[in-house]
């Protein structure tokens, strides 16, 4: 393998896509994961990144005075690990603007929903709520406005009868973990980048649900 494109995941719970992205790195996928960070202690995420060998950072929100000064910390933080990428893996923490556009067009989040419908907390129930016959997940470029941010890959899956927000989460989270290691890899090789606002792959404007648009396994 050419070079590999280093990455820190932030995490804040169980971390299955930092799974995802750590069995991808054991394959081929091209980063080096410098650093675990979660903001709540004891998360699972970071004993997956232990047990893969992978250095953690626990930077506990809740000692900080505010926002402001967490984001600072966190930046240092970060920025100890020279990251050519930030990869938001359940990181659920609202981000200052400062925080945000220090990593203006190297940094992602995935979402579990099909954005722009179902911004915030709850996306399962509310999808089952709102009679959604589809749902999904969507990675995206991180903007300062919550959730949003020029869009890069989607996943869809089928909202079924009898489905709740726990059977729902878990179609989508085994789409999610498709499609995060898929944006991460366009990204380390070159072929994924944010221009100008507008998310491109391989110079051309990614756009979601154009009906031109090739399914992912054919591009
Ligand atoms: C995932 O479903 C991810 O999309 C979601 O948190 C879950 C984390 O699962 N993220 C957000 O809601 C961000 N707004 P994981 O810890 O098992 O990867």
């Amino acid at each position: 393998m050419g070079e590999r494109l280093p990455i820190v995941v932030l995490v804040s719970g169980g971390g299955t896509n930092l799974q995802a992205l750590i069995e991808g790195a054991a394959a081929d996928l091209p980063v080096t994961i410098r650093a675990v960070i979660s903001n709540r202690p004891g998360v699972f995420a970071l004993e997956r990144a232990q047990r893969a060998g992978i250095h953690t950072e626990l930077l506990d929100h809740t000692q900080f005075a505010d926002r402001e000064a967490y984001d600072a910390a966190l930046v240092a933080l970060i920025d100890r690990f020279e990251p050519a990428l930030v990869v938001l893996a359940g990181f659920m923490r609202i981000l200052t603007p400062g925080f945000v556009n220090h990593y203006s067009g190297r940094m992602i989040n995935i979402h579990p929903s099909l954005l722009p419908r179902h911004r915030g907390l709850h996306t399962h129930q509310r999808a089952i709520e709102a009679g959604d016959s589809e749902h999904g997940a969507t990675v995206h470029f991180v903007t300062p406005e919550l959730d949003s941010g020029p869009l890069i890959l989607q996943a869809r899956v089928p909202v079924l009868p009898g489905d709740d927000a726990d059977t729902l989460a878990a179609r989508v989270l085994t789409q999610e973990h498709q499609i995060y290691p898929q944006a991460v890899r366009w990204f380390a090789e070159g072929r994924l980048q944010l221009v100008a606002g507008v998310a491109q792959l391989d110079g051309a404007p990614i756009q979601i649900g154009a009906p031109d648009a090739a399914p992912l396994a054919q591009r």
